[in-house]
């Protein structure tokens, strides 16, 4: 089920966005060439929150032992094969909806 994440007008091209959408956090990533899409906020490797990553307008780099994830496709680009699960996001009347139900974050570590 869709989940408000934040307001529309929080979001900036190039940057991302925290949310905690049905008590799980979700990082809205708008990549520079691309639209808004929402990923999981944990990352795959340790389990450490992305909240603090840095995010170039392409490359998410996550802050705790430097793995990469592609803004796109959340892809793993530096780091063990794997991929940021992406939840499906849709934008309505200026809110950021979210559905983090029946996909299953990511975990290597
Ligand atoms: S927890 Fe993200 S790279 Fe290790």
């Amino acid at each position: 089920m869709f989940a408000k994440a934040c307001e529309e007008n929080e979001l900036r091209k190039g940057k991302y966005e925290v949310a905690a959408v049905n008590r799980t956090l979700v990082l809205i990533v708008w990549p520079q060439d691309s639209q808004p899409r929402a990923f999981q906020g944990m990352c795959p490797h340790s389990n450490e929150p992305l909240a603090d990553a840095r995010f170039n307008g392409k490359v998410l780099t996550c802050t705790h032992h430097d793995w990469e994830f592609d803004g796109e496709s959340g892809a793993c680009v530096k780091g063990k094969p794997c991929s940021l699960a992406e939840y499906p996001l849709k934008i309505e009347n200026g809110e950021v909806l979210v559905d983090t139900a029946d996909i299953t974050p990511c975990r290597l570590g």
